[in-house]
């Protein structure tokens, strides 16, 4: 994690707040006025920050993750001064075209694309250090070709021979890309220097291909060089969730099965499959969500705390917590498992179709759009805790938060309310959208008579920072330059995602059409996944 916050607005650049996480100087005085201020920001711990050379490639250039996400992030990242000035941007691809056309090509996308006002010196200062390749990624050739490019580039531009690969491509092309660099001699890390390979998502679709893909990786790399990306530990709502614990001395001692009854993770979209309908099918929102975003987001909620904030303690805890998720047998797949197919249906007042007349989506098809679960955690601070889980698209709302709910006072005490009708204390972590933290609890109501209502403190994130439209990416970018891999995925934080995800697929397959229930479209998602609380006598929070 950065010691200072890359994703903030660029044009904040005056305010400089530095990022707790991750320093020496975490315990520093780093304090926030109140929202009247403006948010000015008071920050005393030291700078540090690291910005080392690099000569950034980028597989798959053409591609729309270049396009939409990497482009506008590091536009960002230049603007808000988090690039060096040795930098370089390699693009490669299998669409035939000149440097100067990919030049006018992004240009043309920043333009569209950038979450922030343009301005022109910093997107001519991005675009006279861009480069383009095209070569077909299967191809030995292609390798000589970069090889002498690199060289070239890295003399002309200083980046000492530091070069950071972005998979940017189908999965299916990792292990070949990988192989060739290797071949090449391009990830050798002598002299001190940086060979970085950054993958996204897809790591495999089950246990044995994650291990597989993980293998094929560490025949070439160290694991050190190796980031997996998880875009949801770029959001910093997320990141958050380890300062608002770990920074604060009031949480953590009701953090565990003594205070907490139960937890929801939901991570609800109001999209469809859109034009993704081919890996859709074939994924399903079990593989697409579970291991990697909800896992992430449940190990950061529920692991011990590390004791550095370097890389491996922290990854290190996520893995023992990930380890400690029981695994389900067949019968307890049935119990505490729901997976759902979004029929047609409105969404926000527009009819929309059923998952199966999606585009390059089969008309039979059983594949799952929606997906509940219980899981629990046998460990001293979880044990008899229930983690309920829920992803899903078309639902009723676009809402990705965790909520803690608290067990209930143990004394009847206001005669007018008694103790199993006040409601529990209930803390919020909103990540998105309106990002931000609630906490519920009991308050008088006012009258002669003591009745208890329920009320609401509440945090809200624009408030007190401000909008920073970032993509995302610009802290995961900034920290893989930087070399710290706190927020990317170890291969066994993966392998142990998928452990957890394994027996469920395996149950669902041999049940096939049984396994799933229908839902309409701009609903919360199958009734089943309902009965799945009710039965534990609770109930998902939903909105209207
Ligand atoms: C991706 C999934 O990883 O995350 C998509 O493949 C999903 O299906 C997306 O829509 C959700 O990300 P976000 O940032 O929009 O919540």
């Amino acid at each position: 994690m950065p010691q200072t916050n890359p994703s903030r607005s660029p044009h904040q650049q005056d305010e400089s707040v530095d990022w707790p996480i991750g320093t020496e100087e975490f315990s520093d005085h780093v304090e926030f006025n109140s929202r009247d201020d403006n948010a000015t920001i008071y920050a005393q711990a030291s700078q540090g920050q690291t910005r080392p050379p690099t000569l950034f490639v980028v597989f798959g250039a053409q591609g729309d993750l270049t396009k939409r996400k990497l482009i506008p992030a590091l536009y960002n990242l230049a603007a808000s001064h988090h690039l060096p000035q040795e930098f370089a941007i390699l693009g490669v691809d299998g669409v035939s075209m000149n440097t100067e056309d990919f030049r006018v090509k992004i240009r043309r996308d920043i333009q569209e694309l950038s979450t922030y006002p343009i301005e022109a010196t910093i997107k001519d200062w991005l675009l006279d250090r861009l480069y383009y390749l095209s070569g077909d990624f299967r191809d030995p050739q292609t390798y000589g070709h970069l090889q002498r490019m690199l060289s070239e580039l890295d003399a002309q531009y200083g980046t000492s021979g530091n070069y950071l690969y972005y998979m940017a491509t189908s999965p299916s092309f990792f292990g070949e890309i990988v192989h060739n660099l290797g071949a090449k001699g391009l990830v050798s890390q002598e002299k001190n220097r940086a060979r970085r390979i950054v993958i996204e998502k897809p790591f495999g679709h089950d246990l044995s291909s994650a291990q597989a893909l993980n293998s094929t990786l560490r025949s070439v790399l160290d694991e050190q060089q190796i980031y997996r990306i998880d875009h949801y530990l770029g959001k910093e709502t997320v990141q958050n969730i380890l300062v608002f614990r770990f920074a604060n001395g009031i949480f953590e001692p009701v953090w565990n099965r003594q205070y907490i009854d139960h937890v929801q993770i939901t991570v609800a979209e109001t999209l469809g499959v859109e034009h993704r309908g081919t890996y859709y099918d074939k994924a399903g929102a079990l593989r697409d969500m579970v291991p990697n975003h909800l896992l992430q987001i449940l190990a950061f909620v529920a692991m011990e705390p590390p004791n550095a904030f370097d890389p491996e303690a922290v990854r290190n805890e996520k893995a023992k917590l990930l380890r400690a998720i029981q695994p389900m047998n067949p019968m307890e797949v049935l119990q505490s498992t729901v997976a759902g197919q979004y029929g047609s249906g409105t969404c926000h007042g527009t009819q929309v179709l059923p998952y199966r007349s999606e585009v390059n989506v089969s008309a039979t098809s059983l594949r799952e759009t929606y997906t509940a679960m219980t899981l629990s955690i046998e460990s001293w601070r979880w044990e008899g805790v229930p983690f309920y889980l829920r992803t899903g698209k078309r639902l009723k709302q676009r809402v990705t938060e965790v909520v803690i709910q608290f067990k209930s006072a143990p004394l009847m005490l206001f005669r007018k309310t008694p103790v199993d009708r006040l409601t529990p204390n209930v803390l919020v972590i909103r990540i998105q959208p309106d990002e931000g933290i609630s906490l519920s609890f009991g308050a008088k109501i006012p009258g002669p008579q003591v009745q208890v209502g329920s009320v609401n403190m509440d945090f809200q994130y624009a408030d007190y920072f401000g909008d920073a439209p970032s993509t995302g990416y610009e802290t995961l970018l900034h920290d893989v330059m930087a070399g710290d891999a706190t927020l990317f995925q170890r291969s066994d934080n993966v392998e142990l995602g998928w452990s957890v995800v394994d027996p469920i697929l395996k149950v669902w397959d041999s049940l096939g059409s049984h396994a799933i229930h229908s839902y309409p479209a701009g609903t919360w998602g199958p009734p089943d996944a309902d009965a799945l609380l009710a039965k534990d006598g609770r109930m998902w929070r939903n909105y209207e």
